[in-house]
């Protein structure tokens, strides 16, 4: 798992855990008797700074990467063609120490989308996120912001969407005090508190016209005045925004200015639906399974076959944020082992139907050997699944009991992107093993 972590220099960084290391020790040698819960929490600081000192070095080599040369990203390339393989630029992503918190895996629009935020992160160019809801659109602006220069300077989200149009000024710009009803003291906006760092401008599609055109007269200048004075303050603020709108289209219809639409798409990205990267699946389940056993605080929670086949299947309307949503809700409500009817409504009349076939007759036309040849996959994979929940994950034995040689039911798994890690169980209790439980 990558965390955020915030960087200086190299010899800020390291001043300030060499600072926070002689605390540490500080406390250790004038503590006249140190008890069981100061012994944790001391432990807790030294982890907390051992994570901290891993995360430096990773941002030290990522900086050398991006300045030295030599060691510059490699060029991007397309995701089709003849270029790196997508397991090959992933293992790359992660050995120049990319920052991003959460998971990913090999879908090349995917990548296309990391590499081109990892190049843009050092640059002060403006980034334009483009994405379906829930896709990860403020997650990657973390992302350009947390692999860039800025990266120990603040990161102030704003939501387009939500500000009410009489307001939208005063929270960009501020104002004086007395500029209208209510302004009872000066007020910085957010554009002056995201000073020397990253504004996130999301749903920036929401802008009505009136904010566009003030907004467009920022980013020209890099000055704001606040409402109600004259006086003009320059900003340093690196601008990324967000829509899950076309705006090129919505600038041709004259719905935004298209002036801004270029302004702001210097850099453009595009987040994949998550039903376009189904090989993400199992790593997001793996992730947000952890994520919820930890934040509930509860036992670990296996999935059952016939579940772990819909949430492969499902259409996911509402991506990531969906899935992450239902991992939650199942860990709050399923015991050891959660299933499909623990599943909210609206997502079984989403996509009704057994879950074992469900995405088969989903996408139109098919032919009939097509059909034939999904339903035949789909069994294959619930036997797979039911002979590895028999066996707690032993392959041997799998391949034993359904008279089949090993070698043969490997390429089966790996077919299905199965992994017998996931099946494993503990002796007494029936569940799985805590290395098991979502892991990445
Ligand atoms: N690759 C990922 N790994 C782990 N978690 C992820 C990943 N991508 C997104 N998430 C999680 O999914 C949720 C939605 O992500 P985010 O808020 O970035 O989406 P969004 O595109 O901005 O959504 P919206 O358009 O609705 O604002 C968040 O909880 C985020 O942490
Ligand atoms: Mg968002």
């Amino acid at each position: 798992m990558r965390k955020f972590v915030r960087r200086g220099s190299a010899a800020q960084g390291l001043g300030s855990l060499l600072e926070k290391i002689e605390i540490l020790r500080a406390s250790l040698r004038w503590s006249a008797k140190t008890n069981e819960v100061d012994i944790s929490k001391l432990l807790k600081q030294c982890n907390e700074l051992r994570d901290e000192a891993v995360n430096q070095l990773r941002r030290d080599r990522m900086l050398a990467a991006t300045e030295g040369d030599e060691t510059k990203p490699e060029p991007l390339r397309q995701s089709t063609g003849t270029a790196k393989s997508t397991a090959d630029r992933r293992k790359a992503l992660d050995e120049r120490q990319f920052v991003f918190e959460g998971v990913f895996g090999d879908s090349a629009e995917l990548l296309d989308a990391m590499e081109i935020a990892e190049r843009a992160a050092p640059t002060e160019l403006p980034v334009l996120i483009q994405g379906e809801s829930g896709t990860g659109k403020e997650l990657l602006a973390k992302v350009v912001h947390a692999n860039g220069d800025r990266s120990d300077k603040t990161f102030v989200s704003v939501n387009c969407g939500a500000i009410p149009e009489n307001l939208l000024e005063s929270e960009l710009f501020g104002h004086k005090k007395g500029a209208f009803t209510g302004a009872s003291s000066d007020r910085r906006g957010k554009f002056e508190s995201a000073d020397t760092g990253t504004i996130f401008l999301d749903e920036v599609g929401e802008l009505p016209l009136q904010g566009q055109v003030k907004l467009l007269r920022v980013l020209q200048a890099s000055e704001i005045q606040r409402v109600g004075s004259d006086q003009a303050i320059t900003v340093d603020t690196r601008v990324v925004s967000a829509t899950n709108r076309d705006l090129l289209a919505m600038a041709r219809r004259g719905e935004f200015r298209e002036d801004l639409y270029y302004r702001l798409s210097v850099i453009q990205v595009t987040i994949p639906a998550l039903r376009d990267r189904r090989d993400e699946i199992p790593l997001l389940l793996d992730y947000f399974l952890e994520e919820a056993t930890e934040k509930l605080k509860r036992g670990p929670m296996q999935l059952s076959p016939r579940l772990h086949a819909f949430l492969m299947n499902y259409r996911y309307p509402g991506n990531i944020r969906e899935l992450r949503n239902i991992i939650f809700r199942m860990a709050c409500l399923a015991d050891e082992v959660a299933d499909v009817r623990h599943l909210p409504a609206h997502v079984l009349e989403e996509q009704p139907g057994d879950p074992a076939v469900v995405d088969i007759m989903q996408e139109t036309p098919r032919s009939l050997s097509e059909v034939k040849k999904a339903a035949s996959d789909a069994a294959e994979r619930l036997y797979l699944e039911q002979a590895l929940s028999e066996v707690n994950g032993k392959v041997t034995d799998v391949a034993r009991n359904l008279k089949l040689n090993r070698t043969h039911v490997q390429g089966l798994l790996k077919k299905h992107g199965l992994s017998s890690r996931n099946y494993k169980r503990t002796k007494n209790t029936g569940n799985q093993t805590p290395d098991n439980v979502g892991t990445q």
